[in-house]
């Protein structure tokens, strides 16, 4: 989402900039009026005796037969303008304005309009960036965020300082390192993606007792999209090539799960086309897929102003007209921007489009609006109608933010068991790095105002005495002439703990990076006070996207690497609870950390993921790419050793036909071609695993147990893919069974170049953390073989 940056990039064109200015007042105005101390009833006023009358607004009539009264009342003219996103008042119907533009990515923000903070709401709790909330690997956590961000949510809405639609959170995948977005995201496996995308949803929607929705979450950037601004290629006008097998086995998934197990309430359209189409005026991906295969129950929304690029930028119609038209047609019903409420009505005056068409995507709007209540009169009368001041910044979500940073963090490297320090030998501590006193960074984008913060320097001091040094201002860090007095401090202590990586003047939106070496001189920085220190150094990179850190990996200097992602406002207090071992670490990377020269071979266009040796391209995450790498995907440490075992298992599946299909298949197809899952009866088809994990060192620790599989050798791309992941506490020295269910249809099928999901047939090699082996046979029954 970019208003601002859309003026920017259209002023560099010297583009008129007089529509961005038109926004930007209307964004005034609605900050202005639309979002006051205490909040009116949006609509169905009690105290508004007009309202008594009016079908919509009695709770006990089903809501598609009041959505249907509602837009019987409205004329043509106010349709129009209630399906763009700052949706104007009808006063005759006694119907407030409307900016549906909220954003809780990680806390309640107040990056979209719809939400501000002052008053009795100073400010929101702020977790962890979603990058670092993914590597916790543990879903429980990330429902739970969901469910305190959006208790925050409501309090602030019955305030009248939010709205109730989040445009949040952001699932695409992680494709390529530099991606200045890609700390947004829960990374680069699809099925991680997917599982985060579902649980925070459901977290921030609420249990949907009777179909009601606490707030209207939102998956983001509906497809392919992740891209911003590399090498003068931006996100408006780059067509992302993607193949059916691509799309369907990785762009796709988070979205279908977002959609099916998450039940979202929306899904936003991106700003790059993809195969020639802008997303947003394509019927397949929206109409067909979104609410036709994934049966959205929901409302589809533009990335904003992204109807305006896709004509102004992408010159995709001849015509405005055209534009609201095909998008409208295509599936999309509410626009982030003015353009729809400019050129509907000449639209549907030059017979490109009917009301009847407006009727559709306003009756997913407001269905979604009565879904959350905001028809059903006085917000204190309804759920969560309590919320208030005091349920915000509560101790206990605080508390919260604290452990989500606890369980993001990555213990990448610990020589000869450097960490953890302990307070009583390491009494002074070298704290140095630009971003070892850091706030506002440690929250990333599309955050808050934190209710507050502890940096990392405020954390280690309270565990040792503190020597602090950035040795560098900021992270760009263009000069030394900080450098002597850190070494001075790394040598006077017992230990040296360096604080650097990025910030989002390196990685941002509509800013992806060019290399993924850390910025500027910090790698000197790092070098020379690890080279003066006297005690054990430990180097903490707090970043999104992966640095390439392999001089600090081979320099023996260096004990310990730890990444901390962006650990939020309680980071500072995580980072040295690692570091002094009253946590034990326990995150895993969610995204493989690559060298630099990997970057060379694949240009940020390029969307296949698959290798193409031939041309040198070596594919991209870990599921296709082989070569070297710094960090592997799952790569994580802890202070104690895991053992696993298996306790059960199954040496062969049966997998049977759905009815009847006997005749669309033979045994020859099937096991040169594999079963597609539409002929598989999938329901609770499941490999059931049995592990035992154990904790074979002295300390009490939490262990991520990663499950990857490979498809049979030869046909497939034997790529290894994760297929389950259980998080586990276990005590020193004892042990705990897990069971895992791995979904036969949904994760031991593989897509083909069609886009077409299907069940190889043989032997399945189920990997189990890194040494543990299993291999499972799938076949198709007996009675049917040919
Ligand atoms: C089995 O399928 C193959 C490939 O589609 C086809 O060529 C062959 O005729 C089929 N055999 C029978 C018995 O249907
Ligand atoms: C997962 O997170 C939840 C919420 O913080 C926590 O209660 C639980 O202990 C965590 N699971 C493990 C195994 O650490």
């Amino acid at each position: 989402m970019a208003y601002l940056n859309i003026c920017r990039s259209r002023s560099y064109k010297s583009h008129s900039s007089s529509f961005c200015f038109l926004v930007l007042i209307l964004l005034g105005l609605v900050l202005c009026f639309g979002v006051g101390e205490g909040r009116v009833p949006f609509a169905c006023d009690p105290k508004n005796g007009l309202t008594r009358s009016l079908k919509f607004c009695r709770t006990h009539v089903p809501i598609h037969v009041r959505v249907q009264d509602l837009i019987g009342r409205l004329t043509l003219q106010e349709k129009i303008r209630l399906i763009v996103n700052n949706a104007i008042a009808v006063p005759r119907l006694g119907i407030q304005g409307y900016e549906w533009w909220s954003e809780a990515l990680h806390g309640v923000s107040n990056v979209g309009p719809g939400t501000k903070f002052g008053g009795a709401f100073p400010g929101a709790t702020a977790f962890p960036q979603v990058i670092t909330t993914a590597a916790s690997f543990n879903e429980s956590l990330w429902q739970e965020i969901g469910r305190v961000v959006s208790d925050e949510a409501r309090a602030m809405y019955n305030g009248g300082m939010a709205g109730l639609t989040f445009w949040s959170p952001n699932v695409n995948i992680f494709r390529d390192p530099r991606w200045g977005r890609g700390q947004e995201t829960p990374g680069e496996d699809p099925v991680l993606a997917g599982k985060y995308a579902a649980r925070y949803v459901l977290g921030l929607q609420g249990d949907g007792a009777g179909n009601r929705l606490k707030v209207a979450a939102c998956c983001k950037h509906y497809t392919a999209y992740d891209l911003d601004n590399w090498r003068g290629i931006d996100r408006f006008h780059f067509n992302a090539r993607v193949s059916k097998q691509d799309l369907a086995d990785t762009y796709d998934v988070p979205f279908k799960a977002c959609v099916v197990e998450g039940k979202v309430a929306s899904v936003m359209c991106s700003y790059n086309q993809v195969n020639g189409k802008p997303t947003c005026a394509d019927t397949d991906l929206l109409l067909n897929t979104i609410r036709g295969q994934w049966r959205l129950n929901g409302y589809i929304v533009s990335d904003c102003d992204s109807v305006g690029v896709l004509y102004d930028n992408q010159h995709y119609t001849r015509t405005p007209e055209e534009a609201a038209a095909n998008t409208i047609r295509a599936g999309l019903d509410l626009d982030c921007g003015p353009f729809l409420a400019i050129h509907t009505e000449s639209a549907i005056r030059k017979g490109l489009l009917t009301e009847n068409d407006v009727n559709l995507a306003l009756a997913n709007l407001i269905t979604v609006q009565m879904r959350l209540g905001m028809y059903d009169g006085e917000p204190s009368a309804q759920p969560y109608g309590n919320l208030g001041p005091r349920d915000v910044c509560t101790p206990a979500h605080q508390q919260l933010a604290l452990e989500a940073a606890r369980q993001g963090i990555v213990l990448l490297q610990n020589k000869g068991n450097a960490l953890p320090l302990s307070p009583t030998r390491h009494r002074t501590v070298a704290v140095i790095g630009p971003n070892s006193d850091v706030t506002v960074t440690m929250i990333g984008n599309y955050a808050g105002v934190a209710c507050g913060y502890t940096t990392p320097l405020q954390g280690i001091a309270r565990y040792a005495k503190t020597v602090h040094h950035v040795g560098c201002r900021d992270v760009a860090c263009n000069n030394k002439q900080l450098f002597g007095s850190a070494e001075v401090a790394a040598r006077r202590s017992d230990a040296t703990v360096l604080v650097v990586g990025l910030d989002q003047s390196i990685e941002a939106e509509f800013r992806d990076r060019v290399g993924i070496l850390l910025p500027g001189y910090q790698h000197e920085l790092v070098t020379r006070a690890a080279g003066a220190a006297r005690g054990p150094v430990v180097l903490v990179i707090m970043s999104g996207g992966p640095v390439d850190v392999s001089f600090a990996k081979n320099n023996p200097k260096i004990s310990a690497i730890l990444w901390v992602g962006y650990p939020g406002q309680a980071g500072g207090t995580a980072i040295a609870d690692v570091i002094f071992g009253t946590t034990n670490p326990g995150g895993k990377l969610p995204v493989t950390w690559y060298p630099q020269e990997y970057l060379a071979k694949v240009p940020m266009t390029n969307m296949d993921l698959r290798a193409n040796p031939a041309r040198g391209y070596p594919g991209r995450t870990y599921r296709f790419y082989k070569g070297p790498v710094v960090f592997p995907f799952g790569h994580g440490l802890s202070y104690t050793r895991f053992s696993h075992s298996l306790a059960e298992a199954p040496k062969q599946v049966s997998v049977p036909f759905a009815t009847s299909l006997h005749a669309m298949n033979n045994f020859s197809t099937i096991s040169s071609k594999g079963m597609k899952t539409s002929h598989i009866n999938c329901n609770a088809l499941e490999l059931g695993l049995h592990v035992d994990v154990k904790n074979e060192g002295t300390m009490d620790g939490t262990h991520t147990l990663l499950v990857f599989s490979t498809p049979p050798a030869g046909k497939w791309s034997a790529a290894k893919q994760l297929v389950s992941f259980h998080k586990v506490h276990v005590l020193a020295g004892s042990k705990q069974r897990i069971k895992v269910n791995v979904h036969v249809c949904e994760y031991l099928s593989v897509v083909d170049k069609f886009g077409i999901r299907r069940v190889p047939m043989g032997e399945h090699e189920i990997h189990i953390g890194d040494n543990l082996k299993h291999s499972v046979s799938l076949q198709v029954p007996e009675q049917i073989h040919f």
